[in-house]
Parts: C-alpha cells; sequence; structure tokens
C-alpha cells in the first residue's frame, strides 16, 4: 500500500461532471477532508460504453488519482461502480468505494413492502448490479429496474424542473408506480438533481434514495476504521481535474456543486493511456 496518511487527499472521479453531486455530499460530511476530483469529460459518457472499455478507463482514472496521493478512492459514477468495482479493489491496495453497496444498503433499510425500484443508465441496468446487491442483503425482495438515459443529457443541459423532464420522467417511471414500489434507487450519478421532477412522477409515497448520501457515510465510516480520518482542520484547496473543458462547464460543475469551481485543470489524455 502506498504511503496513507490522514492528510493526504480522498479521490473521486466519474465520467464526466455528473460525480460532483457526490462531491457534494462528502463535502458537507466531511469538512474536514479535501479531495482531487477527476471527470472524464473527454470520453463520457460510459453509460452506453462496453464493460471493457469502462474497465480499462476506471483503472486509468485510479491510476491517475494513485499519482495525486488519495488515501481512499470513491468511484462516484454509477456506470463504474456497476462493471468495475472488482478489478479495482483486486488491482488496487488501497481503499475503494462505490456506488452500488451503500446505496442499496439504505434502499434495503428504507422499504417498507420489498419493492425496490432501480433506475440508471443502460451499463448499470444491463450489468443487474444492483439488482444482484439487493438479493445478496435479502433474497425475498422484489426488484424492478428502468434504464432512464435521457435523464442524464437533461440534467447536463439544466432542465432541472423543464417540461422536457416532467414528460420523459413520465414515460420512464410509469411502469415502475404501477408496479407500487415504495423505494426507488436513484442509480446514476445525475439522478439527484432532477429528483423534484422524478419524486413528484413517481409520488410521495416513494422513497428517493440518493447513492451518494448512502457512499459519504461509508467513506466516514472506513476513514474512521482505517485511521485515516482527518480531525486537524489543516486541510488543503479541493483540486478538480477533467479530460476535456466542454461548453458550460463551469457553469454545469457550479450548478452540481452548488458553489464556486476553482482549481480546476484540463489534463492530456496522454497522461491516463501513457
Ligand atoms: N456517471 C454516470 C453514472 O452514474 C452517468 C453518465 C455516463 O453515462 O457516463 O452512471
Amino acid at each position: 500500500m502506498n504511503q496513507l496518511s490522514k492528510a493526504n487527499p480522498i479521490g473521486i472521479f466519474d465520467s464526466g461532471i455528473g460525480g460532483l453531486t457526490v462531491v457534494k455530499k462528502i463535502d458537507s460530511f466531511l469538512p474536514n477532508e479535501y479531495f482531487v476530483y477527476f471527470g472524464d469529460t473527454a470520453r463520457v459518457p460510459y453509460g452506453s460504453k462496453s464493460n471493457s472499455t469502462v474497465i480499462e478507463y476506471s483503472i486509468q482514472n485510479t491510476k491517475f488519482l494513485l499519482k495525486k496521493n488519495v488515501k481512499m478512492v470513491v468511484v462516484a459514477c454509477n456506470t463504474a461502480s456497476s462493471v468495475a468495482i472488482r478489478k479495482l479493489e483486486d488491482t488496487f491496495n488501497l481503499p475503494i468505494i462505490g456506488m452500488i453497496e451503500p446505496g442499496s444498503r439504505m434502499a434495503v433499510e428504507e422499504t417498507k413492502n420489498g419493492r425496490i425500484g432501480v433506475i440508471g443508465t443502460y451499463a448499470t441496468i444491463n450489468n443487474k448490479a444492483y439488482y444482484s446487491e439487493l438479493k445478496r442483503l435479502d433474497k425475498k425482495l422484489e426488484i424492478f429496474e428502468k434504464p432512464c438515459p435521457l435523464f442524464v443529457p437533461l440534467a447536463e443541459e439544466g432542465l432541472l424542473e423543464h417540461k422536457a423532464t416532467y414528460l420523459i420522467a413520465e414515460d420512464y417511471l410509469k411502469s415502475l408506480r404501477e408496479l407500487k414500489i415504495d423505494t426507488l434507487i436513484l442509480g446514476c450519478t445525475h439522478y439527484p438533481l432532477l429528483s423534484k421532477v422524478i419524486q413528484e412522477v413517481i409520488g410521495n409515497e416513494v422513497k428517493l434514495i440518493d447513492s451518494g448520501i448512502a457512499a459519504s457515510i461509508l467513506v466516514e465510516k472506513y476513514l474512521r476504521e482505517l485511521d485515516l480520518y482527518n480531525n486537524t482542520e489543516l486541510r488543503s484547496a479541493n483540486e478538480f481535474y477533467v479530460s476535456d473543458v466542454p461548453n458550460k462547464f463551469k457553469e454545469v460543475a457550479e450548478l452540481f456543486l452548488g458553489k464556486p469551481v476553482n482549481n480546476l485543470k484540463k489534463i492530456d489524455l496522454e497522461e491516463l493511456t501513457g
């Protein structure tokens, strides 16, 4: 294991900027910690790519974060968590936290009728990552899954309460509503941004599970258990790296994070692949 120290940052990566919704949770839960964020904006989306490509990218992203001396890696992308988490755990000798296990645990704690819905990208749903984890936790659960690919571009465009978002949400979610689920996992980093629309369409009686919140609780637990929790209040500034700077990046990133994004650097893809 590389030299892990309490003062080192937490590494967080996502396929793009959606993982900033997870950063926001970690930032508010763990105010003493600082983080290095990598968003693979040049190669987003991961949700429609093959497993082997997502695994390769996830390994490269983790190697990049290790060069920044991170003490833990949070895979703030449900697609990468679904596809690559085992490979990352086998390859790297440091704590790695994905979205699937914490999100599933929270859903199992919340459900009363044992009927859980899961929404995510095609890759997350097709790989049955949440399904398998939920069944492992309780095999009596009834699980209903639905890919909702258009939610990602709607969030990226900032159409958080637009009528188009309501129409698409109605189309995606009506089958889950009819199936009488009482808990719905938002199995994609972007979906918490659309939670107002999703809640209205699915109904107030359905509890929404934000895997980012669940993962933040787990990050704190692991840091304390591993004696890596930073209690010194001496934290450096957060750093943001991206593989491309798309149009409106800063604007959308600040919308996701709810505060200014400074310390932003673009890296060359060769830095990842070389
Ligand atoms: N970050 C991805 C996820 O949570 C959504 C965007 C993508 O497809 O890469 O699944």
